[in-house]
């Protein structure tokens, strides 16, 4: 799969432009933090990133080791290869939603006592770092404080606001944010590269705005347009349910019941993905929820259509339970349809 391929192995790959220069002068600096807490939205590097920190500064090739100035791990040496394995005995992740007590938390403090086999230091990622229970949290402040010397803790969670302040204060923060479109055109690119993949740039550009601001959702998206060979800007843009002509929500506003069903029909003979139309609909109603409030998303004009809030908290739900109902339906349009042809009745009465 694209995104477990191209996960980035090395500093160079961290498409995230800002935690890659973070990420590097801290690893420069030569006094490394004890502790970190990687903070951000789901699939934007933070467990990437922790590894390639690990591989980093146990390295056997790079200047950790005293061997020239980079301190880019070489992804080839034993350590760097046991860390990319999983294998490595002073390279320990846990999940923190599955490992969140007390017990678990004690053990591995415990363990953290113990000197690294192979590597100079013992890095200790703890994933999903908001779901531990608050007596374990205060059991880790300690160490966390005063880790032993050889000991890294790097915290990663998607919710910076359960993770208490005594912890966050201990550690040092990176913030993954949102993937920022740039970014993940720049990630796209290095994998259609690598595939040998010839794709229109503006169909690279189309993902990443239908992506959620995540590398991982950007990089699953393109592999599915791969499989369904639809490499050309139409193609995607029929696939992902923005067909080129008129917006659905546009033709729902102007237009009768028969019109918007015979558009429903072209986009499902044209192959579109119901999903994602489903998804973007609401995405752009929700644009228009806000604008009808005085509130303006960036970067995002709302469609030039005029439903009343009414009519806009209607369609809101019917579109969310059209989406729900997709997982049970024998026929993937239908949701759809019935969506709209009960949005046209209510419009009646
Ligand atoms: N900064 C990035 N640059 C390039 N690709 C990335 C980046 N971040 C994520 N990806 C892509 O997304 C996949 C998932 O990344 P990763 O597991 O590091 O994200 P995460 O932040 O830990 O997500 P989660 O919160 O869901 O655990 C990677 O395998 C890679 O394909
Ligand atoms: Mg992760
Ligand atoms: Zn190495």
């Amino acid at each position: 799969m694209f995104y477990l391929t191209y996960r980035p192995n090395k500093l160079e790959e961290i498409d995230n432009s800002n935690v890659q220069k973070t990420i590097e002068s801290i690893l420069k600096s030569k006094k490394l933090p004890h502790a970190f807490l990687f903070v951000g939205q789901k699939g934007t590097g933070k467990t990437s990133a922790a590894r390639i920190f690990a591989k980093s500064i146990n390295c056997l090739e790079n200047s950790f080791a005293g061997k020239g100035t980079s301190v880019e791990p070489c992804n080839t040496c034993k350590n760097c290869h046991s860390i990319d394995k999983s294998s490595s005995s002073d390279v320990v992740e846990m999940d923190a939603a599955s490992h969140r007590g007390i017990d678990e938390v004690r053990a591995l403090i415990k363990e953290s006592s113990l000197l690294p086999m192979h590597c100079d230091y013992r890095v200790f990622i703890i994933d999903e770092a908001h779901m531990i229970t608050n007596d374990a949290f205060n059991a880790l402040l300690k160490t966390l404080e005063e880790p032993p010397e050889t000991v890294i803790f790097i915290l990663a969670t998607t919710n910076m606001e359960k993770v208490p302040k005594t912890i966050q204060s201990r550690c040092v923060i990176i913030n993954f944010k949102k993937a920022k479109k740039d970014d993940v055109v720049k990630m796209l690119k290095r994998v259609s590269k690598a595939e040998n993949l010839e794709i229109e740039p503006k169909l690279l550009e189309l993902i990443a705005n239908n992506s959620e601001e995540s590398f991982r959702d950007a990089a699953k998206l393109l592999e599915e347009l791969v499989i369904q060979k639809k490499l050309t800007f139409k193609e995607g843009e029929t696939y992902l349910g923005i067909l080129g002509k008129e917006h659905l929500l546009e033709v729902l506003h102007k237009k009768d019941l028969k019109e918007t069903l015979t558009w429903i029909e072209e986009f499902s003979t044209a192959g579109g993905n119901v999903k994602y139309l489903i998804e973007q609909i609401l995405e752009e109603l929700r644009i228009l929820l806000l604008a009808k409030n005085g509130i303006r998303k960036e970067e995002r004009e709302p469609l030039n259509v005029n439903f009343s809030l009414i009519e806009l908290s209607r369609l809101i739900k019917l579109f969310q339970e059209a989406y729900n109902n997709l997982k049970n339906t024998p026929v993937e349009i239908i949701p759809l349809e019935i969506a709209v042809v009960d949005f046209y009745n209510s419009r009646k009465n």
